[in-house]
């Protein structure tokens, strides 16, 4: 194959603006169909990018024998049932974070994929930011050489504020948004359902680029999930993970990861996510003899792209992706832990 054929599912905001909008520009790939339950919308955004064949739901791509791959960017809800339907097809699958909504539902999933031997990607793009590159090069050789001594602590801090940076208009409707059937954690009590689900679509980041940054969590220590702002302490590798949540007003971005070792630090602070081509910035602090403080610079390029891009060579070269569904099994599973242990 020197061509991936591919299907792509819901053209709403994040499909037409952060997705298709990439995947149509690579060489590397064809998108051959768009299925979306809305069919003016569908029409209208298939017309814009192009897209031959227009269906009304994922079912026909999984019927469709010239489609090898889908990216599915619908609701949170519908990313595990819609993908389990396209993997069974034998079709490879990107899907935008959160994995799912419920550990059973992230299990089936990693198991569907395996069980027919496709890729199960989940697009999250901090990971394939330039600037975090750079940051997670750092981290790992400043582990390996000891150069700083161990870590101490780690901090994730995100309040968030403009994600979407003028990044234009994309194509809307009137026509009424179908229904979805919600999915929530088996016995979570109805009234933290809501919340739950609110931390888990935004906060997945949080905890996923830390794992990726620090290594993987061990245990959930103390979490406050009812202040306006939140925090839970992780156990991670001999040192603890603070996360720190929260909202804010404010015309930038404001999320940072800090890795504090014994004797200096590295810090990168992510942009916003739809400004495209800048790169998160990148700080680091070493202590000593000679004081250091340095900005290494990344390479303009957008995360999305990046993301989408990755899930493609992942196919054509048959490579393990950065965010796989079975790595991103373990934010599931972190986020049910939060909520059933501490969620009050
Ligand atoms: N990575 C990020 O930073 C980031 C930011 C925002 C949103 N997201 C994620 O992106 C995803 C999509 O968000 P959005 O804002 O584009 O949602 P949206 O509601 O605008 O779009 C979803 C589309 O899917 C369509 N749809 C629903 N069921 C369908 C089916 N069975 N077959 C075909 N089409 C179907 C809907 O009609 C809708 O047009 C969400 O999971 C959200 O969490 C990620």
């Amino acid at each position: 194959m020197d061509k991936v054929r591919l299907g792509f599912v819901g053209a709403g905001y994040m499909g037409q603006l952060a997705h298709l909008a990439n995947f149509v520009t690579f060489d590397t790939c064809e998108v051959v169909a768009l299925a979306e339950r809305r069919p003016r919308l569908a029409r209208q955004v298939a017309d814009k990018y192009r897209i031959p064949k227009v269906y009304k739901s994922h079912l026909d791509l999984c019927n469709d024998p010239e489609i090898d791959a889908v990216a599915e960017i619908t609701s949170d809800d519908l990313h595990a049932p819609v993908a389990i339907d396209l993997m069974n097809a034998g079709k490879h699958v990107f899907m935008e974070k959160p994995m799912a909504t419920n550990v059973e539902d992230a299990h089936a999933m990693v198991e569907t994929a395996k069980r027919n031997g496709v890729k199960l990607v989940i697009g999250y793009m901090k990971r394939y930011d330039p600037g975090v590159e750079v940051a997670k090069r750092m981290i790992d050789d400043l582990r390996a050489s000891n150069e700083l001594g161990p870590i101490t602590l780690v901090r994730a801090h995100c309040f968030g504020g403009d994600w979407v940076c003028n990044i234009g208009k994309h194509i809307t409707t009137d026509e009424p948004y179908p229904e979805v059937v919600r999915r929530p954690p088996a016995g979570l009590p109805e009234a933290r359902i809501g919340p739950f689900y609110g931390f888990n679509n935004v906060y997945c980041h949080d905890v996923n680029l830390l794992r990726h940054l620090a290594g993987d969590v061990k245990t959930v220590k103390y979490a406050d999930l009812n202040s306006p702002a939140r925090v839970v302490v992780f156990g991670m590798d001999g040192f603890d993970a603070v996360l720190e949540v929260g909202g804010i007003s404010a015309n930038f971005w404001d999320e940072e990861f800090k890795v504090y070792f014994q004797h200096g630090w590295v810090e990168v602070h992510t942009p916003s996510p739809l400004l495209r081509n800048v790169p998160a910035r990148v700080e680091v602090y070493k202590a000593g003899k000679i004081q250091e403080r340095s900005q290494p610079q990344a390479i303009w390029d957008w995360g999305f792209k990046r993301a989408d891009e990755q899930f493609i060579e992942c196919i054509l070269h048959d490579r393990e992706s950065r965010s796989s569904g079975a790595d991103s099994l373990r934010d599931v599973e972190l986020m049910e832990e939060m909520f059933r242990t501490f969620g009050g």
